[in-house]
């Protein structure tokens, strides 16, 4: 396998300080306008990222674009397609669903300043406006010590650098998708009130991590639905990965606080089985949320953006 991390979008590093979730929705008026549309935009959306690591130079930008199923077969019906790339359906369980939502376009933009984000995200619009519509912009943070919105560190089981690469990315069982990804963004709202009137003790269980030292509980003091144990996926025998960058978003205020969920798969069917997981399961973190959003789109490689902004996939 040959995976090449400087190929791939930034889909195996860094969660970010500041972090910009956005999703389009294409307006479907002209579909040979919106495939020329799409070409000049991807072409721009690649020197928007060049002007800005000279401009922010320091500011840590990373960033990635992905195409919904439904984009990909509307942008380019005669192109290949990625092997796992499907529609996200809504994933049912028990007692809690995760529903699907409507997404052609996503952009998931990290930088240490929020003054990043807004120039790019400001810029991108300019050459999107016309031939689509926002279906949702959210603004996650760093929370203190990485930690969740529920006060937990998260990512401590992601997959550490040096290996991050290879759950993340695809290889050569796809050839010509290698170097891309499939990301699935999933906005959770928290009932915090709920939450927070929980003892420690009841929240480390349902976690399955102690809350002010991350160790990990013995299994026999976890919950049977405790969150690392549900979420986890083996496949044949073999534990699987993803590469995890959820962050939390809160409009404090109003109590519109929650966490986007955000991860990154060499194979989205390994994704898919931690989601079905959980919810047969009735993972404890769904017992106070409400789930708004969920779809999965395929990150192309950036030589694969290159072929997409010369027009080599129409
Ligand atoms: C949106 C609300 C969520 C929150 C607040 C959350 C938070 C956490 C926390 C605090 C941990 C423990 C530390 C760590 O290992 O990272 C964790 C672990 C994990 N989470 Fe989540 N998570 C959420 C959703 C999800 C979803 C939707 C998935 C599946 C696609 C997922 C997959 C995992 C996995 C695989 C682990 C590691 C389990 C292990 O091997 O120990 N999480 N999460």
């Amino acid at each position: 396998m040959s995976v090449k991390p400087e190929l791939a979008q930034d889909v195996w590093k860094d969660a970010g300080k500041n972090v910009l979730f956005t999703t389009f929705e294409l307006k479907r008026e002209d579909q040979a306008k919106d495939q020329e549309a799409i070409q000049d935009f991807v072409d721009r959306y690649q020197a928007i990222i060049r002007s800005m690591r000279i401009r922010a130079d320091g500011e840590n930008l990373r960033t990635a674009l992905g195409f919904s199923n439904a984009a990909w077969d509307y942008l380019f019906p005669d192109a290949p397609k990625p092997k796992e790339l499907e529609t996200y359906n809504t994933l049912k369980g028990p007692k809690y669903t995760m529903p699907a939502s409507k997404g052609d376009i996503f952009i998931h933009l990290r930088a240490d300043s929020e003054a990043v984000l807004y120039e790019m995200m400001s810029q991108i619009r300019l050459f999107l406006k016309d031939f689509t519509t926002v279906v949702d912009e959210t603004k996650g943070f760093r929370y203190f010590e990485g930690r969740a919105i529920i006060g937990f560190i998260d990512g401590t089981e992601n997959p550490q650098m040096e290996d991050a690469a290879d759950y993340a990315i695809i290889g050569d069982e796809d050839s010509f998708f290698e170097n891309g990804s499939y990301a699935f963004a999933q906005k959770w709202h928290h009932n915090m009130d709920i939450w927070n009137h929980l003892t420690t003790e009841t929240q480390e269980k349902a976690v399955g991590r102690k809350k002010f030292s991350d160790l990990e509980l013995e299994d026999e003091d976890k919950f049977k639905n405790a969150h690392n144990v549900t979420s986890q996926a083996t496949i044949n025998g073999v534990e699987q990965k993803i590469v995890r960058m959820n962050v939390p978003y809160s409009d404090p205020a109003s109590d519109n606080t929650g966490t986007y969920f955000i991860g990154y798969a060499r194979h989205w069917t390994v994704t898919k089985t931690m989601l079905q997981n959980m919810l047969d399961q009735n993972d404890y973190l769904l017992s106070f949320s409400d789930i708004l959003s969920g779809q999965v789109y395929f990150i192309p490689s950036r030589p694969l953006l290159d072929k997409i902004a010369d027009g080599e996939l129409n």
